[in-house]
């Protein structure tokens, strides 16, 4: 083989796999995604098919779901946001609600310390570890 032929067949692998390494990061790595789910989701929400609540609904079939429809007692601010202006959890309302979710729905109970349950969550501020956790909650199901 020929050295130009040798290097356009690196090039060409080089590009591949340059490739799918941007495809992951654009489309999420769901991998990476259910690490950050166990640490920063699992504490309150159950994600496996056994659909179990805990301080928060559960979370398996969570996206393209109507927002509050799972029988959880929500709070008063999530249950008439989600009856006044019904919406579903697509791509666009996770971003909303995982950057800040008392931004999205003042008053939310998933950012509130109680005496039963002392953890909140307050949001996830990496772009990417949003993205990935989006990956990881479309693939319960
Ligand atoms: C401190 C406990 C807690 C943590 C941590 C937490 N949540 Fe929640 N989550 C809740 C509670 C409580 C609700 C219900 C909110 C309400 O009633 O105001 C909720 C609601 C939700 C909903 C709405 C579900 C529905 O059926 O409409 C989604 C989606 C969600 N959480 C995703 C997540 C994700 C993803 C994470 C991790 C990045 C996370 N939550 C971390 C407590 C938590």
């Amino acid at each position: 083989m020929k050295i130009a032929h040798v290097l356009t067949l690196i090039m060409a692998i080089l590009v591949l796999l340059l490739a799918g390494i941007g495809y992951k990061r654009f489309m999420g790595d769901a991998v990476v995604g259910k690490r950050l789910a166990e640490n920063n989701c699992g504490v309150c929400h159950d994600m496996t098919s056994t659909r179990k609540n805990g301080k928060g609904p559960y979370l398996w079939e969570v996206y393209g779901r109507p927002a509050g429809v799972v029988d959880f007692h929500f709070s008063a601010a999530f249950h008439n946001l989600a009856v006044e202006k019904p919406f579903l959890w697509d791509e666009a309302n996770l971003e909303r609600w995982l950057i800040n979710p008392v931004a999205f729905i003042p008053q939310t109970n998933m950012a509130k310390q109680t005496k039963d349950h002392p953890v909140s969550f307050d949001g996830i501020q990496s772009a990417e570890n949003r993205r990935d956790l989006t990956a990881y909650l479309k693939s319960l199901r």
